[in-house]
């Protein structure tokens, strides 16, 4: 797939940003919305331009850092998955893609696609959560008894991380 990517740049917090806009080529479809940005940036970098600042950590849908708007949505057009298990099939050829950062009052850019999180430690300093004990009055599951087989097979399942 060969793509234009108009994607917010922004130096810092007080900079006024702006969209920049990039052609990307030969993005496979099987590629994570984040593997094609890391396409891009290994291409800008190439070009001697700075690469695009974006927060990810996991990539594995578990973390919640991979926060971007993509074409005006949180997370882009797929439903009830992360940024980094969107994935390119959902796009086609041709597409122009617009990303930008999560805008809020609360969330200041730092860099580009990348936000100032704190608000949250905030809100957590000033005792803004519950605990709730969402496994009921379940077994521990480390106190039920597995057959050998079967826990070597759970391991060697546990011990992948789906780099692929
Ligand atoms: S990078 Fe962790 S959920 Fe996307």
């Amino acid at each position: 797939m060969n793509l234009t990517l108009k994607i917010w740049r922004q130096k810092n917090a007080q900079d006024q940003g702006s969209f920049a806009t990039y052609a990307v080529r030969d993005i496979s479809p099987d590629m994570s919305f984040l593997e094609m940005m890391d396409v891009l940036n290994e291409q800008l970098i190439a070009q001697g331009v700075e690469p695009v600042v974006f927060d990810h950590d996991c990539r594995e849908g578990i973390c919640g850092m991979c926060s971007m708007f993509i074409n005006g949505e949180a997370h882009g057009p797929d439903r009830g998955v992360t940024t980094c298990q969107l994935h390119m099939r959902k796009f086609k050829d041709g597409d122009t893609i617009t990303v930008e950062p999560w805008r809020a009052k609360a969330f200041p850019v730092v860099r580009d696609l990348m936000v100032d999180r704190s608000a949250f430690d905030r809100v957590i300093q000033a005792g803004g959560y519950i605990s709730v004990n969402t496994m009921g009055n379940l077994p521990d599951a480390n106190a039920t008894p597995i057959e050998k087989h079967d826990a070597d097979a759970a391991f060697d399942a546990a011990t992948c991380i789906g780099c692929r």
